[in-house]
């Protein structure tokens, strides 16, 4: 398969391209900060204007994509009134827009997708005061994936929701409870075994303490 990750070159999109390339897929990973690893990597900034003709240009020129992965994002914390209207506008283009163009881009160009994965958050389902537009990006995605599902040209499609993760997510932030987040290889290996299966929508929550899936939805 050719697989093209969104947000691949840290954190779970990283270990996501790692454990697709070892099974056999040509994987181009995307981000700002090129990688060291022998991975394919191409530079897309997700926060830059024209956001929406930028991934036109950019997937016209890829090779077909089998699978999409949308593992962009970013922690952004403050009330709303607290969030400056550029800070809400890149969460939106990060978290949710681009999403939205690089599957309507890859559809006019191939009319087809047989994956599509899409990286959310508890947030997508647990409302917080200090994260209003990570909360609407995540719950956007999710549920615009869930449509994309009924689209007859995408063949599958699952929403994978982690809680808290060991990355680099929180580079600069204080958290004191790093050491009981989830190690993103092992969130990684799940959503690989939770896609390995035959269906045609799937949403599941990955949680910890205790670390587990819990399946949601399948149809
Ligand atoms: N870590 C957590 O606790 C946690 C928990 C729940 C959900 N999540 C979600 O899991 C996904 C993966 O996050 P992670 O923990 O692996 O974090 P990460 O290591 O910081 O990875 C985020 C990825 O998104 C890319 N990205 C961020 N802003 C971008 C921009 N403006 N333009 C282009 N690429 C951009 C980064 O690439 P560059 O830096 O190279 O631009 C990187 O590849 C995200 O959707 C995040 O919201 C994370």
């Amino acid at each position: 398969m050719n697989t093209l990750i969104i947000g691949g070159t840290t954190g779970l999109g990283l270990k996501l391209a790692k454990r697709f390339k070892e099974g056999g897929d040509n994987v181009i990973v995307t981000g700002r900060k090129e990688i060291k690893e022998d991975i394919e990597f191409k530079a897309f900034d997700l926060s830059s204007p024209e956001l929406a003709r930028r991934i036109n240009d950019f997937v016209v020129e890829l090779p077909d994509v089998d699978r999409l992965v949308y593992a962009a994002g970013y922690f952004q914390e403050g009330r709303i009134t607290d969030l400056s209207d550029a800070e809400i506008e890149e969460m939106i283009d990060v978290g949710g827009r681009g999403l939205i163009y690089f599957v309507k881009s890859l559809l006019s160009k191939q009319d087809k997708l047989d994956e599509l994965i899409t990286i959310t958050s508890t947030s997508q389902w647990t409302p917080r005061q200090k994260e209003p537009v990570y909360n609407f990006a995540k719950a956007g995605v999710a549920h615009f994936s869930n449509a994309i599902a009924e689209d007859g040209r995408v063949a599958k499609v699952l929403v994978a929701g982690p809680a808290g993760m060991r990355t680099e997510f929180w580079e600069g932030i204080d958290r004191d409870d790093l050491n009981e987040m989830l190690d993103p290889s092992w969130v990684a290996d799940q959503i690989i075994d939770l896609a390995s299966e035959d269906y045609k929508y799937r949403f599941a929550r990955i949680l910890r303490q205790p670390a587990r899936v819990e399946i949601i939805e399948t149809r």
